[in-house]
């Protein structure tokens, strides 16, 4: 098992591409946080008969006195935190001229300060206890600007990118990697907002010709927290069926 006695955070692991996310994880070993504002106790019941112990973290990733409170009782419970997913994200539709400045603001406050607040809280401890990895899920709206979003959901996935890249940096003296996944067409609740027309207009732009599983986000995800990819930081790898190639 490639995780075993690791602790991690998930966030967003109720559903999706979290949600694959923590029970591989899980599988693998490793004690599992499940953050989310939606319910998760089932889901981490089920990971316990499974596996080592998950609980679920009801907490909102904007808040940054939460997420303190809530990273300061795992650190407290487990004695250390190895490793912290940013994987919580939300998604806007339209075009500038549809976009709110609530919305705007929600979108960067979730997908882009939410991330900053998680960070800010773990990594004091990860820095104490020698070392950590912490890894974002990111977007390839990060990197080629919206394809199907309003233009904010990638501006926050570009902020992302290159706030691991300066994280990377930063951090790895003290042995913290920081890397990213940018996917694209992940069959989620998020992707299911698509019209069967633009599903299949998505689907015949792709090398592959399918979406990506967000098991197979899991898989990427278990090895760039893994000590197979010690060696790698301030990476944002692509995981799109060949749809963009960097
Ligand atoms: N599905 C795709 O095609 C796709 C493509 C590229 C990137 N992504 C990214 O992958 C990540 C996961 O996406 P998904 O498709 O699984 O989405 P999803 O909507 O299925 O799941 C997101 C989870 O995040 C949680 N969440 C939202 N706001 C939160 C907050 N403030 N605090 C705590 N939890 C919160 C939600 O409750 C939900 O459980 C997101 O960051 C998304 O931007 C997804």
């Amino acid at each position: 098992m490639k995780l075993e006695g690791k602790v991690a955070l998930v966030t967003g692991a109720a559903r999706g591409i979290g949600k694959a996310i923590a029970e591989l994880f899980s599988r693998e070993g490793a004690i599992v946080g499940l953050v989310d504002l939606r319910p998760a106790t089932e889901l981490a019941s089920a990971l316990s008969k499974q596996g080592k112990e998950a609980i679920f973290l009801p907490c909102d990733i904007t808040d940054p006195v939460a997420v303190q409170i809530m990273v300061e009782g795992v650190h407290r419970r487990f004695g250390r935190i190895d490793i912290l997913v940013n994987n919580a994200g939300i998604i806007a539709r339209g075009t500038l001229l549809d976009l709110t400045v609530e919305v705007w603001r929600k979108v960067l406050d979730v997908n882009l300060n939410g991330v900053f607040n998680c960070c800010k809280a773990v990594v004091p401890f990860m820095i104490k206890d020698g070392g950590g990895k912490i890894l974002n899920i990111s977007s390839i709206a990060g990197k080629t600007g919206d394809l199907t979003a309003a233009p904010v959901y990638g501006t926050s996935k570009g902020g992302v990118n290159a706030f691991t890249k300066s994280l990377a940096r930063q951090l790895a003296p003290y042995k913290i990697n920081v890397n990213a996944i940018a996917p694209h067409a992940i069959e989620t609740e998020m992707s299911a907002e698509w019209s069967p027309e633009k599903r299949k207009e998505i689907i015949e732009s792709i090398p592959l010709k399918r979406l990506g599983k967000p098991e197979e986000v899991a898989e990427a995800a278990l090895f760039l927290v893994s000590e197979g990819a010690s060696f790698i930081t301030g990476e944002v790898l692509d995981m799109n069926g060949g749809y963009f190639m960097d």
